[in-house]
């Protein structure tokens, strides 16, 4: 009989509970689906004499809200408790916590050369990465036509000007030349910059690098100075007894000019592959600063006299850090980049 079917079914889910994905699934299919209950109740329904359906056809519509307003509330319930669990509301839990980031290695070379020189009373200066070529080539004493601009590949980025051509900078000794002509000596300064060289990128040359160059101009500054600062210098960035050694170099903004070696950081001295079985490395070129400059500067060269010196931080970075390709740098990979600590932050 239809009637004790539904009042079976009745009592069966008025007795169902469940906050479970899949029994309320199943809860679903079996009564509410295609082939589920109610409609195998309502086909039976359609034999039934018509007496009979004028009061079951009541009960049969109750019976179907029945079962929907029981999966709906139970549906409701399940999704509220899931997404609880979604959210993770469990205030207890520790908070997700910041992920740190960290200097670029570069950065940390550069801070710590700054350091040192600070001591010593050096300030830092900055000046254009754009350049003209009396600030990037003329003032510096390299000739016009002169085989010494070759020596740093350029990129031109207009011909002619009220200085010169235009182009970016090969060396931060332009912001030198800035600094001598805005100001009266004595000077003391540092100039930290990107450069740029067109060279073809490989894990040994890059189009850009970094410097730090320093210049240091008053009465009587000496070789001496030159030298004694240098080594105090490198004392601070790679420890008491690293030895140094100056060859004699050229540059034609500095006379005379050297080039600095430093015993080498990873063999000390006993040789391997990082110094080519010699023992030292190079790490910086430096000189007296060319009379001929300080005049095109308008500084007396009578009067005063100075040092510079210029190095590449990737230079000094990878002998710190024993980095070998340089273009580890420039690709800023974060596994690759926060690797690296100095003892300043
Ligand atoms: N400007 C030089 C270079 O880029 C470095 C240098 C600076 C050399 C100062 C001597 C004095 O190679």
């Amino acid at each position: 009989m239809l009637q004790d079917k539904i009042t079976q079914y009745t009592a069966e889910i008025d007795a169902f509970a469940t906050t479970n994905a899949d029994e309320l699934e199943q809860f679903r299919i079996k009564f509410l689906g295609t082939k589920g209950i109610i409609k195998d109740i309502f086909e039976e329904f359609k034999s039934v004499s018509t007496e009979e359906k004028r009061t079951l056809g009541k009960v049969l519509n109750e019976f179907k809200q029945l079962a929907e307003a029981k999966y709906q509330s139970l549906k409701e319930q399940e999704e509220t408790s899931h997404s609880k669990k979604d959210a993770g509301l469990d205030l207890t839990l520790p908070g997700a916590g910041f992920e740190v980031g960290s200097r670029h290695p570069l950065a940390l070379v550069r801070r710590e050369i700054v350091d040192i020189f600070s001591k010593l009373g050096f300030v830092v200066a900055e000046g254009p990465e754009i350049e003209d070529d009396w600030h990037n080539f003329s003032a510096l004493n390299f000739p016009e036509e002169h085989p010494a601009r070759d020596m740093q590949d350029t990129f031109f980025i207009k011909k002619g000007g009220e200085k010169g051509d235009i182009a970016l900078r090969t060396h931060t000794s332009s912001v030198q030349v800035r600094m001598m002509e805005a100001g009266k000596p004595p000077f003391r300064a540092l100039m930290p910059g990107r450069v740029y060289r067109n060279e073809a990128i490989s894990a040994r040359a890059h189009c850009f690098f970094h410097q730090v160059e320093g210049l240091y101009v008053d009465e009587n500054v000496s070789f001496a100075d030159l030298k004694q600062t240098l080594f105090y210098f490198v004392q601070e960035l790679y420890g008491e007894g690293t030895k140094v050694r100056f060859r004699p170099s050229y540059f034609p903004f500095t006379e005379p000019s050297a080039e600095m070696d430093i015993s080498c950081t990873i063999c000390k001295g006993a040789g391997c592959q990082l110094c080519k079985y010699s023992g030292w490395v190079e790490i910086l070129g430096c000189g007296m600063v060319d009379p001929n400059v300080l005049e095109n500067c308008g500084v007396d060269s009578k009067k005063y006299s100075g040092f510079a010196f210029g190095m590449g931080i990737e230079r000094i970075a990878n002998l710190k850090f024993e980095i070998k390709d340089l273009r580890l740098f420039s690709e800023n990979d974060a596994r690759f980049l926060k690797q690296y600590k100095t003892s300043l932050i």
